[in-house]
């Protein structure tokens, strides 16, 4: 395995921050994972880095999750059970299906990042979690030194959550995950805008093919390209609020969307309030909030780390003095 030292992780991070690991290594084999965890460095695991903003040059080992290949590991009348390796390209994935004709993933087309990521996050869009098709998650354990296996149900899946961002955060290194998908799809357009979508596209006849390819003009005409513009997506969760501390603010602001999570749980986008504050559009520097979507933050190109995450800091204070609701980040920094 190939060990660098001082590496750029600009090209390793949607956001296209520019900051150095001070030891970096692509694993491209599985059996490299022993050897790798015996090196005396604290190790930060990086798959397609659109989560993460570098706020400070990272010590210790990045590792580039290179594990590539999908296989079926089986399949009946019904379903085919995929094994994809973390480092695959998640959009490339739900290509791979949408050509086979496989549903399940259809609504998540576009999302930035790996395979190995969309457990950790249960990636979500478009009325679609990850966790609905994820059937076992396989991982090294760090401590352990050993290769688990976890069903779904150990995953403790939540809303963009899992095990993976708490009890095994960065002692899990995701190897591959294995996704159950349907030969018979019942499809999930729900959410208002694809609908129109499809029409628009004249779709007379569902298909997983024309879902992702409805999902993707959605996407295409409301979120930045992290190609063209860095940004990591959602920088912010939706909130979840009582439903007594809603009602207030529907009194004080009529026009405020809600999506209601159970009798007494009500969830707020929090693009709308963010674009309240006034802050859609705005630029200082190279950092900004993306014009056409309040929730994503973005880098017009030199922005630092710690820019954005200043920015973030002020939008959420704003938020909260306006509305008294206090937004969690999705994005989170690597730990230095
Ligand atoms: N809205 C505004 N202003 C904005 C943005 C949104 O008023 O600047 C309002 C919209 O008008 C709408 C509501 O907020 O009433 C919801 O907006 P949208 O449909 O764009 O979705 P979202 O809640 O902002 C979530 C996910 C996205 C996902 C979309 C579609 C989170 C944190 N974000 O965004 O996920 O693509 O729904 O399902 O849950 C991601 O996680 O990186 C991501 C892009």
């Amino acid at each position: 395995m190939n060990l660098q030292q001082n590496k750029s992780l600009k090209a390793y991070n949607t956001f296209g921050i520019d900051q150095p690991a001070e030891y970096f290594a692509e694993l491209v084999d599985i059996k490299d994972l022993p050897e790798l965890t015996e090196l005396p460095y604290r190790k930060h695991i990086l798959g397609g880095g659109s989560n993460v903003l570098l706020t400070e040059p990272v010590k210790g080992l990045v590792i580039q999750n290179g594990l590539k290949g999908i296989t079926v590991e089986k399949e009946d009348a019904d379903h085919v059970w995929l094994n994809v390796a973390a480092g695959s390209i998640w959009h490339e994935l739900v290509m791979h299906t949408a050509e086979k004709g496989w549903g399940g993933i259809e609504n998540l087309a576009l999302i930035p990042g790996t395979a190995g990521a969309s457990p950790i996050q249960n990636i979500g869009a478009y009325g679609v979690e990850a966790k609905e098709t994820i059937e076992r998650v396989n991982f090294w354990d760090w401590d352990e030194k050993v290769f688990r296996t976890f069903n779904n149900h150990e995953c403790r899946f939540g809303y963009r959550d899992s095990i993976f961002k708490h009890e095994l955060k960065d002692k899990a290194f995701i190897t591959s995950v294995v996704y159950k998908l349907s030969k018979q799809p019942k499809f999930n357009t729900s959410y208002g805008a694809i609908e129109q979508e499809l029409e628009e596209l004249g779709v007379k006849e569902l298909s997983v093919k024309a879902i992702a390819h409805a999902v993707m003009n959605i996407r295409k005409s409301k979120l930045p390209d992290p190609a063209v513009i860095g940004n990591a997506g959602s920088f912010f969760k939706n909130p979840t609020i009582g439903r007594a501390k809603y009602e207030e603010l529907y009194e004080r602001f009529p026009t405020i969307p809600s999506y209601t999570v159970s009798d007494t749980l009500v969830k707020v986008p929090a693009g709308w309030l963010i674009e309240q504050c006034g802050w859609k559009g705005y630029r200082k520097g190279d950092a900004g909030v993306h014009a056409k979507q309040a929730l994503v933050l973005v880098n017009y190109g030199n922005a630092k780390g710690k820019e954005i995450w200043d920015l973030s800091a002020d939008i959420l204070k704003s938020v909260n003095e306006r509305f008294g609701i206090e937004l969690e980040r999705e994005v989170q920094p690597m730990t230095p």
